[in-house]
């Protein structure tokens, strides 16, 4: 079933919206927004950015690269305005948020430019921009509003937008956002600069959200947030909600997991520093949550952690870990890293291979250092010389390769669970999904398998996926 709007209903002068989509999955979530909303002003998503009337660029701006694809992207699409003089072009997301009116200024082949904070209002920024002639910009947050009245039943009907996905390439894996911004203030980000400070939705509003997902055809639902352990604890300050013992999250996580069409309930990006053990406990009881965990680390060494203002040691990490294993033995741990952070030694670097040893990650998303402005580490001293970041960075990879290999390689022969998500474009009949390990899958079957969860035996591996089939 799809969630798109159905052709047929469309007006006969719909409008068509194409979407670009850089970054993590908040700005996933963020496009279908962006799509439900221009659906309502009558228009229809397009693959093809030359049949277009408007675009939107949804940006990102984490590393100096990200923000340099944005600007070559702007050129390209300004020979697009040159053949259809209507065409707007909308930049979103990460970037506009951080450069605003510079951005404006330098590019006035954009139209439109907004925030995360403030994609509700694209309606309007566009009749501005249609009406006024000028570009319209909106950027900055919205000061969260908490009711007088506490959180309520979360059972209870709420009215919740279900959004579309964009192409059906998510139908059955769907993204909730639980949670905006962030307050830790790592030295190396900018996350806190482009989306705020942490504001999280209410339990009910999110419990919804998933419901209608659920009902609509999703088998599996990802909470998203940048920092996804610490939910709720503002509403708890506000008197909103009053949570167990366990916390505001794992007491999310249970209620949601209890829908009873739901397969699998996955979240991201935990940050260890509010990583409890209650969380970890967790695991043990509720199957849905499957037998997987990214768990951002940065670096394996403790000065680097500390001038990254990561709020834990390496010994803390590696405790939670033990949480987690203990609470799932065959856990599969993945996790973010950093190299050539300033000051990072060769010595540094090398505890950061010891850790990606002893932890034996699943999967590493491995990057160089970039210097972000706005931040802390942008001015600290001992800049790593790119070429010295390029060379760890392979040694972590080839490291890394050969552990998720090896991993792979010793599934083969293993019977798994595995939750079905697409069927191949190319090769009809060959599907893919994830086990409860998260490791991808490809299955060839005769019977439709989207959205099912079946015993898979693994026969293949190779770094990116396993084959199998079904028993
Ligand atoms: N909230 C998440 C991470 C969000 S950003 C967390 O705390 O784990 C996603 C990843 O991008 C980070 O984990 C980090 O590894 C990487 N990243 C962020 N800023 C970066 C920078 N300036 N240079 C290189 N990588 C960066
Ligand atoms: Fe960035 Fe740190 Fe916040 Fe993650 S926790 S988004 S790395 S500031
Ligand atoms: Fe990029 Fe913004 Fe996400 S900077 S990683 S799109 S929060």
């Amino acid at each position: 079933m799809s969630h798109s709007v159905d052709d047929s209903l469309l007006k006969p002068d719909a409008k068509r919206i194409h979407i670009e989509t850089w970054g993590c999955q908040m700005n996933v979530a963020d496009s279908e927004k962006i799509l439900s909303l221009m659906q309502k002003e009558n228009f229809q998503l397009t693959e093809n950015p030359s049949e277009a009337d408007l675009i939107v660029l949804n940006t990102c701006h984490i590393r100096e690269k990200a923000r340099h694809k944005v600007v070559s992207r702007l050129g390209v699409l300004k020979e697009l305005k040159q053949e259809n003089k209507d065409l707007k072009i909308a930049v979103a997301g990460c970037v506009a948020q951080a450069e605003g009116k510079k951005l404006l200024k330098q590019a006035p082949t954009i139209d439109i430019l907004m925030g995360p904070g403030k994609i509700d209002e694209l309606p309007r920024l566009l009749k501005e921009r249609q009406d006024s002639g000028s570009q319209a910009m909106a950027i900055g947050f919205n000061k969260p509003k908490y009711d007088d009245e506490p959180s309520g039943d979360l059972s209870c009907q709420q009215s919740v937008d279900v959004t579309p996905s964009l192409f059906g390439k998510n139908e059955i894996s769907r993204f909730v956002n639980i949670q905006q911004g962030c307050d830790n203030f790592c030295t190396f980000c900018v996350v806190p600069f482009t989306r705020g400070r942490e504001v999280s939705e209410k339990p009910e509003v999110i419990y919804a959200k998933a419901k209608a997902h659920v009902l609509h055809c999703a088998s599996e639902i990802t909470l998203l947030g940048q920092n996804v352990n610490s939910y709720g604890q503002d509403l708890q300050k506000n008197g909103q909600i009053n949570p167990s013992e366990a916390g505001p999250f794992v007491d999310l996580l249970a209620k949601v997991a209890s829908i009873p069409q739901l397969k699998r309930l996955r979240f991201t990006t935990s940050n260890p520093h509010d990583l409890t053990k209650p969380l970890a406990d967790l695991f043990a009881q509720e199957r849905k949550l499957g037998s997987y965990f990214h768990l951002p680390v940065q670096s394996g060494s403790d000065e680097i952690l500390g001038t990254m203002r990561r709020k834990v040691t390496v010994a803390e990490y590696l405790e939670r870990v033990k949480w987690l294993r203990d609470a799932v033995p065959d856990m599969a741990i993945s996790t973010d890293l950093i190299v050539g952070f300033p000051s990072e030694t060769e010595e540094d670097f090398q505890a950061t291979l010891d850790l990606i040893e002893k932890v034996q990650f699943c999967f590493s998303y491995a990057f160089m250092y970039s210097p972000r402005k706005g931040t802390a580490a942008i001015r600290f001293k001992d800049q790593v010389p790119e070429a010295v970041k390029a060379e760890r960075l392979a040694r972590l990879n080839k490291l890394q390769n050969e552990i998720t290999i090896a991993q792979n390689e010793a599934e083969i022969g293993k019977d798994r669970e595995v939750l079905f998500l697409y069927e191949s474009l190319k090769e009809p009949g060959i599907y893919y999904g994830r086990t409860r390990h998260f490791r991808l899958i490809r299955v060839a079957s005769r019977r439709p398998l989207v959205g099912e969860l079946a015993m898979v035996k693994v026969d293949g591996a190779n770094k990116t996926a396993l084959t199998g089939s079904l028993i």
